[in-house]
């Protein structure tokens, strides 16, 4: 039975409201992170008895305080390039590297050497590693990320698995590379699936891990699963919140079904989507042949989820939070681009003016990090907030 809609807390940033207008003032576009929201995922996380190890995708969001918070709850960190690993040391010196996984795509044979370096797990996705550096494996303990044939996910574009997905080797060449490790001195000690983000239906979890197990019973050095992120997040506050017990019990279902292995799972968006607003000004309010445009001083530069995937994400004016809505407007940033549409039809106050704040709600994860300087403005700030 759905939970009913307006029994749901209601967003951290309603309370935080005049700490965010005085933050704007200082100069928009700025995402600010709200950690108590973090440490709440982390914890929710932190109780879902079935999983082993945690590890925060930190291509979510990088920024230092985040990162901090997480690793205070427990949380060891995936990363995916040498400068998310040198970043992650560098917040956090004394970090075990045993906490932290290097998953990488398609990465120059030097990423792969600074990871072996610093100690930390080593994802294979391919041969090619192992056919084109053999050496470099010798002696070490490497995970296998395996592509179980389909991929999920809230896009196309965030889909990592099937035979279109440049992720993970096919489930029919796991012999092969399984010898091509022996044969290079390394030893397959994990196995990893992660095949997309923005994924709602908790039995996917369960499907994964199936495959990969299966998998595991034909390797037999294995002694971890990863079964990746992609946990869900509600943008719309009127949508279902993503269900972290059916989550826990899908996963607890395998692992009864194969304790042998511990289970390691490496989420981003749930922990930090929901903790992070992006704040805005108005620039114009502009009335073209029927259709109002609320312009705001960042686009698809500042957050490019709506341009690139079209992702909802809520957007309120923060200085007239008590107004009514009013008629339907678009809501459309600086950039000289048709895409640098944030929101359509929204029913923002009709008083809405140049110099009102506009916070756009869940831009926790994937927000600022992918914020770019085209047209040449400045990245977004960035600020958080404690209790
Ligand atoms: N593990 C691996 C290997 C990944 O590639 C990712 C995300 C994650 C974990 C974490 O997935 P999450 O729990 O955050 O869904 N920019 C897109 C999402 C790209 C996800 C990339 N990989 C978006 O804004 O929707």
């Amino acid at each position: 039975l759905g939970k009913p809609v307006d029994a749901r807390p209601a967003p951290w940033w309603q309370q935080r409201r005049d700490a965010l207008l005085a933050l704007a003032a200082e100069g928009t576009p700025r995402y600010a992170y709200h950690l108590p929201t973090v440490r709440e995922r982390a914890r929710e996380l932190m109780s879902v008895a079935a999983v082993d190890r945690r590890f925060f995708a930190l291509k979510a969001n990088p920024h230092p305080a985040i990162l901090r918070t997480l690793e205070a709850e427990g949380f060891g960190f995936e990363c995916v390039s040498a400068g998310e690993l040198a970043h992650l040391f560098e917040v956090l010196p004394k970090l075990a590297p045993d906490r932290v996984l290097f998953t990488p795509s398609f990465a120059p044979r030097a990423e792969f050497e600074a990871a072996l370096a610093r100690g930390v797990h080593v994802t294979l996705d391919s041969l090619a590693p192992l056919t084109q550096w053999p050496g470099l494996f010798q002696g070490r303990d490497i995970v296998l990320r395996v592509d179980p044939g389909f991929g999920q996910g809230h896009h196309e574009k965030v889909r990592t698995g099937g035979k279109d997905a440049k992720f993970g080797l096919a489930a029919a060449d796991v012999p092969a590379f399984v010898a091509a490790a022996r044969a290079a001195g390394a030893r397959v000690a994990g196995l990893h699936a992660h095949i997309g983000s923005g994924i709602h239906d908790a039995r996917h979890w369960h499907t994964v891990y199936a495959s990969l197990a299966a998998i595991a019973e034909g390797i037999g050095t294995v002694s971890f699963i990863d079964v990746g992120g992609g946990l869900g997040v509600a943008y719309d506050p009127e949508a279902e919140p993503f269900d972290l017990a059916a989550y826990g019990a899908a996963l607890a279902e395998l692992k009864a079904a194969y304790p042998q292995y511990a289970l390691w799972v490496e989420p981003g968006r749930y922990l930090v989507a929901e903790a992070g607003a992006l704040l805005l000004s108005v620039t114009q309010v502009v009335d073209k042949q029927g259709q109002r445009r609320v312009g705001a001083d960042g686009g698809m530069n500042a957050l490019m989820r709506p341009a690139l995937y079209g992702a909802w994400h809520e957007i309120v004016n923060l200085t007239r939070l008590a107004e009514p809505p009013g008629a339907p407007c678009d809501v459309v940033g600086p950039v000289c681009e048709s895409s640098d549409v944030l929101g359509r039809q929204r029913r923002l106050p009709d008083a809405t003016a140049e110099g009102d704040v506009l916070l756009v709600g869940h831009a926790g994860a994937y927000g600022a990090v992918m914020a770019n300087r085209y047209n040449l403005r400045a990245l977004p700030q960035e600020d958080v907030l404690d209790d």
